[in-house]
């Protein structure tokens, strides 16, 4: 009698997840690693549905959802309440919360305690942050610590200020060489993936082969390992300027809009709301209620 095959068991403790040595096993085949944003539980479940690999609870929601000018500001529990939400929506795409400006840099232990609140209070399956420099020690003591941890390098907003605002990086021979290092020194320290960001196609291919674990790309080119792209941006429901490496793939905004100007004038006209959006009552209810009614004056 032939044995029933076994179902496959996943290293996280969440049925149907993606387990994370995956992504590796994904460079190795060439297989391109779909990663998105989300913020909300429609939007973990959402991208859950569209088969999406990996979703980042990115701190662009400080700019995209929040309406601020940067994300410098994003808070730790900001980033702790929007993990909860899309992990609630989101089962099988590997969950990854980005580290806000502030929760990482004073120190080693700093930053373990912050990695470890993102799983532990907000269900995160893995944490990010940005730059090399002090966070290449940072990114060390959450991977000892047992907390998956990405890197992100070139373009890195939380920073933007010193880096001279948003702008592309590595488009000098000196520059593209620091990202090389920065890169393969967050690879060594144990991140099990890096972003790259608004950089030169030929610097991130260059990083992508010099790396064994997977760089996902956001205006980084067609040779990363992965894409990423920000949800508001890609789907037309943000009103700044997209970056250019920003696809639209929905005008939702439109949509949005279009559909509250319909309500507004039905809700003014009175087409909305129509007998099949209403509850009935029994007819001699309705009767013993209309007697008492009178009684009430009218103004
Ligand atoms: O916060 C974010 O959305 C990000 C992406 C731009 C990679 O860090």
């Amino acid at each position: 009698m032939s044995e029933k095959p076994k179902p496959q068991r996943y290293a996280s403790w969440t049925a149907g997840k993606l387990p994370l040595p995956e992504l590796r096993e994904m460079k190795k085949r060439g297989q391109t690693i779909v990663m998105v944003t989300a913020y909300d539980a429609p939007g973990g479940r959402l991208a859950d549905a569209a088969g999406v690999d990996m979703i980042l609870v990115g701190d662009s929601s400080g700019m995209v959802v929040h309406g601020r000018e940067s994300t410098v500001g994003v808070s730790l529990d900001e980033i702790v309440f929007m993990t909860q939400w899309v992990t609630r929506g989101a089962k099988r795409p590997v969950v990854v919360a980005d580290m806000p400006f502030g929760s990482y840099e004073v120190s080693d232990e700093q930053a373990v305690a912050n990695a470890v609140r993102l799983v532990k209070d907000g269900g995160a399956d893995a944490v990010k942050l940005e730059r090399g420099g002090t966070s290449v020690s940072r990114a060390r003591a959450i991977a000892d610590a047992g907390v998956a941890v990405m890197g992100h390098v070139g373009l890195t907003p939380q920073t933007a200020t010193v880096l001279g605002g948003f702008k592309a990086q590595g488009r000098t021979a000196e520059r593209a060489r620091e990202l090389v290092d920065e890169a393969r020194a967050l690879e060594a320290a144990g991140c099990f993936a890096v972003v790259l960001e608004a950089v030169p196609a030929q610097v991130a291919r260059a990083i992508t082969k010099a790396l064994n674990v997977p760089t996902i790309g956001i205006g980084a080119g067609p040779d990363t390992d992965g894409q990423v792209l920000v949800w508001h941006d890609m789907l037309g429901y943000y009103e700044g300027n997209a970056p250019r490496f920003v696809k639209r793939y929905a005008d939702l905004g439109a949509v949005v809009t279009e559909a509250l100007g319909r309500y507004a004038e039905e809700v003014r006209d009175g087409t909305f709301p129509e007998a099949q959006h209403t509850y009935a009552m029994p007819e001699e209810e309705a009767q013993a209620f209309d007697d008492v009614t009178p009684s009430t004056p009218r103004r």
